[in-house]
């Protein structure tokens, strides 16, 4: 097990290269499923819930290279069908294999994801939408058994507006026969590469980008190749890095398009920021960091990954902020830990009320999700003194060798073994 210890208060400076995006990767690989030739992901990023859908799809019967960022899948040899409970249970995303392998193959097994770090997270919108696809779903033993002796084109329309379950439909209906429709589909970047994805294999969809996605089936797919989107959370979490050491720093290679809902958020707090191209240029340097208050929503709105960040931040504004998530309603296991820090928090329902300190200081904490670990690290940085970080094996499931990334820009972090748990 690591740890991070983080001596806080450094200036950050320089420049830093964004990684691909976790999110769609987890779904861009599975949808190679679809297919049984040669498909390759470029800008993959190395990280261990990447490492974890490539195994699962290897014991499917995928062949799997991966080397500098480029991934090669080869899918002509599927032996199996099966997510087992041992893949599902480290990574829910496990069930993006459903939907293409009850295309493919009419039958899946996929074991049911159980709750997480934050509360349940249902995947009762996956599963009607496959039998709304005409496949027969039951559950057995903790397994979903997906059926179908060929999927049929269908209406489909989802009362809440869901990622995972977006992409599942999506992948199921490319091989069904006859038009399929998906209203109130998400519109996440990551779902708009993966229905690009899509496309480049042979499927036919029209409405790429918007909530009414159309979906004519074809008998079958070839491989692809397609060029991953930058990381939207990491940019995110980066430049709140840089906002909150009231540093000067660049990012290379985003895409700022995908996070409009980010920027206009920290530039209302006081930074500065020009966006050239790839490159993003935040300044922060002599602010005072406003209370601004934020809502997560579907994208384009201020997306809940960045909620436990934007909370960081706002420990140390010069004013109060309230910070309210939409899409889950429990996810504030980073509030007692920022509280250990001399964070002034409160948390009422699906709401936290931020009061800014002048400072924080530094102590021991522990991860409990993804996003919660990348807010201590931000709160470390900033805060006098040493922070410790335990368990950041959550954090090692999504961001790429965060730790290097924030030494080049002149962080004092350093990843170190520990026992403690
Ligand atoms: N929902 C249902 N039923 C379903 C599916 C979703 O009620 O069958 C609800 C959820 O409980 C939630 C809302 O719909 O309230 C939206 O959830 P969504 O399905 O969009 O989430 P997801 O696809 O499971 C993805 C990301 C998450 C990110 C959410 C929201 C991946 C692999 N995961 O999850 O990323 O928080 O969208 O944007 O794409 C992370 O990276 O840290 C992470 C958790």
């Amino acid at each position: 097990m690591d740890k991070f210890v983080i001596n806080g208060g450094q200036k950050l400076k320089g420049t830093v290269k964004i990684s691909g995006a976790k999110n769609s990767s987890l779904a861009l690989i599975p949808a190679t499923l679809l297919n049984t030739s040669e498909n390759t992901i470029y800008n993959t990023p190395e990280v261990n819930d990447i490492h974890t859908m490539i195994k699962l799809l290897s014991n499917l019967g995928a062949e799997a290279e991966f080397n500098n960022h480029t991934l090669k899948l080869n899918t002509n040899y599927i032996s199996s069908q099966v997510a087992p409970y041992e893949h599902v249970k480290k990574m829910r995303a496990s069930v993006y294999v459903l939907g293409p392998l009850l295309a493919k193959y009419g039958y899946a097994k996929v074991s049911m994801p159980g709750g997480c770090a934050w509360g349940p997270r249902p995947i009762n919108l996956h599963l009607e939408a496959m039998k709304k696809l005409g496949a027969s779903i039951e559950l057995e033993e903790g397994y979903i058994i997906a059926k179908s002796s060929g999927l049929r084109g269908a209406k489909i329309h989802f009362d809440i507006s869901s990622v995972g379950a977006t992409g599942n439909a999506l992948m199921a209906a490319v091989l069904a026969k006859g038009t399929t429709s998906i209203s109130n589909a998400a519109i996440e970047p990551e779902i708009t590469i993966l229905a690009n994805f899509l496309k480049e294999m042979g499927a036919k969809i029209n409405g790429i980008g918007t909530t009414f996605l159309e979906i004519e089936g074809v008998e079958q797919l070839d491989g692809a190749s397609i060029e991953n989107i930058p990381d939207r959370i990491e940019t995110g979490t980066l430049l709140v890095a840089g906002a909150m050491t009231k540093s000067k720093i660049t990012l290379d290679c985003v895409n700022y398009e995908h996070i409009e809902s980010i920027l206009t958020k920290l530039q209302e707090s006081g930074a500065k920021i020009i966006c050239n191209n790839n490159l993003l240029e935040l300044d922060c340097e002599n602010i005072n960091i406003s209370g601004v208050d934020v809502t997560t929503a579907v994208y384009p709105g201020f997306p809940t990954d960045m909620q436990a960040q934007w909370i960081a931040y706002m420990a140390l504004s010069e004013g109060t902020a309230t910070i309210t998530d939409t899409i889950y309603y429990d996810r504030f296991n980073h509030v007692p830990e920022l509280i250990r820090l001399g964070a002034k928090i409160e948390v009422t329902n699906n709401s936290a009320f931020v009061k800014g300190v002048k400072k924080l200081k530094g102590a021991k904490v522990m991860s409990t999700d993804l996003r919660a670990s990348a807010c201590l690290v931000l709160a470390g940085l900033a805060a006098e003194g040493t922070t410790e970080v335990l368990r950041i094996y959550h954090l090692d499931r999504g961001y790429q060798r965060i730790e290097e990334k924030l030494r080049s820009l002149g962080a004092d972090i350093e990843r170190l073994p520990t026992s403690e748990f």
